[in-house]
C-alpha cells in the first residue's frame, strides 16, 4: 500500500535560500516528512529527491546517496518518486538528475513522467513556463515543484487486462544481440500482451527538422509531422494505442543509434497533442564493451524527463556483449531475462 505523505530526501548541508524557499512554497499544504539521508531500504514511499548542487556542480552527500542506491538493488521497492535539482550554474543539474533517476529506478523505484523540477542558476530554463503562467521565473520554479509533488502523490500505474506493447528497434534480426534478448523476453510474456514491432532501419528515417513551435503544433494537431514517413504512418498511431513502449538499444558510440535518436526527436509533434504520462518505458541496452548506463540515461532524459513516459521499476535491462549471438550466452542471462519479463508482467498486469 502506498502512502499519502511525501518523503523529501534532502542530501547536502549547503542548500541555498532559493532551494529552501522552493521547497517551502512548492510543498505548502502537502503532508511531508524530511530526511537528509537514505541508509536503509524503504518500502512503498512517495519520494521527492531534492538535490542542491554546489559551485562545482557536486554534492558529496548526493554521491553517498547514489552509492547507497547502486549497492542496494532493492532499496526502493514499491516507491514512486520525482526529483528537484537546484544548481548555481547552467550545467550539471540534468546530469545529476538522470544519474539519480537511473540508480533509484534500478533499486525498484517508479518515476512519474516528467519527473524533474530543475533550477539552473539563472532560472532561464523556466522562461516558457513563466510566460505561459504570467508569473516570475522564481514562481514558475515553485509551481513546477508543487506540480511535481502533487503528481508523485497521485500517481498510480495503470491496471491493464491486455496491455499493448510497441517495440521500436533498428537492428538486423540475423545478427542483433538486443533483438535476440527481446525475442526471449517476448516468449516469457506469452500471449497476454498485444505486441507490435516496428523496425526503423529502412533507410528513410529523417531526423527532426526543428520546425518552429507553431509549425510543429500545426502538424501535431493533424497527427502528422513535417517529414511524414514511417514515423507518421506507423509509429505515431502505434504509440497512441500503446500502454508501454520497449526500445531495443545497442550502444553506438556511447549513445543511442541514429535511427532511434531520430525517432525520439520526431516524437515532438505527437507529444504536442498526446500525453505519454500513462505510458511506460522499457528498454534493453547492449554495449559491446562498456557505457550502457550512459545509453540508459539518454533514455531517462529523452523519453521520461522530456517526453513524459513514466518509468516502471527497473525499466531497462543492461548487458555487455559484442559479437553476434554472444548476449544469449552470457553467464546468468536466462535468470536476468526471466526477471525482466516477470517485472513487466507484474507491473502492467496489476489490476
Ligand atoms: C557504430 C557502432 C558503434 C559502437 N559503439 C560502441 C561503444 O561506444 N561502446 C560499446 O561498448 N560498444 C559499441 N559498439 C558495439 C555494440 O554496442 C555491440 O556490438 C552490441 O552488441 C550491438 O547490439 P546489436 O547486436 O543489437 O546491434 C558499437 C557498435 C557499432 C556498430
Amino acid at each position: 500500500m502506498s502512502e499519502s505523505v511525501l518523503t523529501i530526501v534532502c542530501p547536502g548541508k549547503f542548500a541555498s535560500e532559493r532551494y529552501a524557499l522552493a521547497l517551502e512554497a512548492g510543498l505548502k499544504g502537502l503532508p511531508c516528512r524530511v530526511t537528509t539521508r537514505l541508509d536503509k531500504p524503504m518500502r512503498n514511499l512517495r519520494i521527492l529527491f531534492a538535490i542542491p548542487l554546489d559551485d562545482s556542480g557536486m554534492n558529496r552527500d548526493f554521491y553517498d546517496l547514489l552509492g547507497f542506491l547502486r549497492t542496494h538493488p532493492d532499496a526502493l521497492e514499491g516507491c514512486v518518486a520525482g526529483v528537484m535539482v537546484d544548481g548555481p550554474g547552467d550545467l550539471y543539474t540534468k546530469s545529476a538528475a538522470r544519474e539519480l533517476v537511473l540508480a533509484a529506478n534500478l533499486a525498484g523505484c517508479t518515476f512519474v513522467g516528467r519527473p524533474l523540477a530543475e533550477a539552473i542558476g539563472s532560472l532561464q530554463n523556466f522562461t516558457v513556463q513563466a510566460k505561459n503562467a504570467g508569473c516570475s521565473l522564481t514562481d514558475a520554479f515553485h509551481l513546477a515543484v508543487k506540480n511535481l509533488a502533487e503528481r508523485i502523490l497521485s500517481f498510480s500505474s495503470p491496471a491493464l487486462k491486455n496491455p499493448k506493447l510497441l517495440v521500436l528497434h533498428a537492428s538486423s534480426r540475423r545478427t542483433s544481440n538486443t533483438l535476440a534478448l527481446w525475442d526471449k523476453v517476448k516468449r516469457h510474456l506469452g500471449g497476454t500482451y498485444t505486441i507490435a514491432e516496428i523496425c526503423l532501419r529502412n533507410g528513410t528515417m529523417e531526423d527532426c527538422a526543428g520546425c518552429p513551435y507553431t509549425t510543429c503544433l500545426h502538424y501535431g494537431e493533424k497527427g502528422e509531422c513535417f517529414y511524414g514517413g514511417v514515423m507518421v504512418q506507423e509509429v505515431y498511431p502505434a504509440i497512441r494505442k500503446a500502454n508501454a513502449i520497449v526500445l531495443l538499444c545497442p550502444n553506438y558510440n556511447d549513445a543511442l543509434s541514429a535511427n532511434l535518436s531520430a525517432a525520439i526527436n520526431r516524437l515532438t509533434a505527437l507529444y504536442r497533442t498526446t500525453s505519454f504520462q500513462e505510458k511506460a518505458l522499457y528498454a534493453i541496452v547492449v554495449s559491446g564493451y562498456s557505457g550502457g548506463d550512459i545509453v540508459a540515461q539518454q533514455l531517462v532524459s529523452g523519453l521520461c524527463m522530456n517526453k513524459g513516459f513514466y518509468l516502471p521499476p527497473r525499466f531497462c535491462m543492461l548487458e555487455t556483449a559484442n559479437d553476434a549471438g554472444t548476449a544469449m550466452r552470457l553467464p546468468g542471462i536466462e535468470g536476468r531475462l526471466d526477471q525482466f519479463a516477470a517485472g513487466m508482467l507484474e507491473q502492467l498486469h496489476n489490476e
